[in-house]
């Protein structure tokens, strides 16, 4: 429906049409006025038919209005579920985030009880502390030189993967340190007659009971010497653990028998990349 129009278009196109029906009667007045007023009629004829257009295009933009609104709910509907998978994607990141950063201070936390000070001495005698190898990354093991079988088996792979990173012209080098958990027997010659059998790059560490049972505590190397036969000879028990240090002298990661060959180079060859890309 249309609301009365109201305005000076509208009232003055009834006023000739009223004049105009009134005066058709006579046929001079007729062309007086048609004549006189057929341009002002026509003129007002077309501004009201202006105003109809007017009004109706009014009417019928109320009526695209209403018609598009549901395409703008359905939009907005839209994009709040779009808005709200994305804070539930930005939620999760930071929870996740969260859980990495807690994981890896958990981490930090527990290795930061590993490893530590030690002073031993070499195949010279001369005296070899951990800060001796700062710069360097350093794959530490703990036996002993009458080990019947998995010493020596463990050393060799030490050795393996130890030349096979040498190898990698990426990578930088890595250092095996052999620490003794049987000092009674293990002198400096012993150490390096032994070592020398697996690879030259082996430096060998032994000392005092005491200093041992230093390392052995920082490490969590458990030993335990066991019996003596008629000769002497005895086993010793010892936890068959290889440790990765890294240039700043800080415990890595721990390597048990299980580990093989492949495992150890890769598992060292990515601790080795992160670091140069994250502390170097
Ligand atoms: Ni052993």
């Amino acid at each position: 429906m249309l609301p009365i129009p109201r305005s000076s278009a509208f009232r003055s196109f009834c006023r000739i049409k009223e004049f105009s029906q009134f005066s058709t009667s006579s046929g001079l007045q007729t062309y007086f006025h048609n004549k006189a007023f057929r341009s002002e009629f026509q003129a007002r004829q077309r501004i009201f038919r202006n105003f109809l257009r007017g009004q109706r295009r009014f009417q019928s933009s109320k009526k695209d209005h209403s018609e598009k609104t549901p395409i703008s709910w359905r939009i907005s509907i839209i994009c709040a579920a779009l808005g709200g998978l994305y804070a539930l994607h930005l939620y999760n990141t930071m929870k996740n985030q969260e859980l990495r950063e807690a994981r890896e201070k958990r981490k930090k936390l527990g290795t930061a009880a590993i490893g530590g000070s030690y002073e031993l001495v070499d195949f010279d005698g001369k005296t070899r502390t951990d800060k001796d190898f700062l710069g360097q990354w350093v794959l530490l093991y703990f036996g002993f030189t009458h080990c019947p079988d998995i010493c020596p088996d463990e050393i060799e792979k030490l050795v393996k993967v130890v030349d096979k990173i040498d190898s990698d012209k990426e990578l930088p080098n890595i250092q095996p340190v052999f620490i003794t958990v049987d000092p009674a027997r293990d002198t400096p010659k012993a150490m390096k007659q032994y070592c020398e059998e697996f690879s030259p790059k082996i430096i060998g560490l032994t000392g005092p009971k005491e200093k041992i049972d230093e390392a052995c505590k920082n490490y969590r190397v458990y030993y335990s010497k066991g019996p003596e036969d008629e000769d002497g000879d005895y086993i010793v028990d010892h936890t068959i653990i290889a440790y990765l240090m890294n240039p700043k002298g800080e415990f890595v990661e721990y390597f048990g028998k299980n580990k093989t060959y492949d495992t150890l180079v890769f598992e060292i060859k990515e601790y080795m990349r992160k670091y140069a890309v994250f502390e170097d």
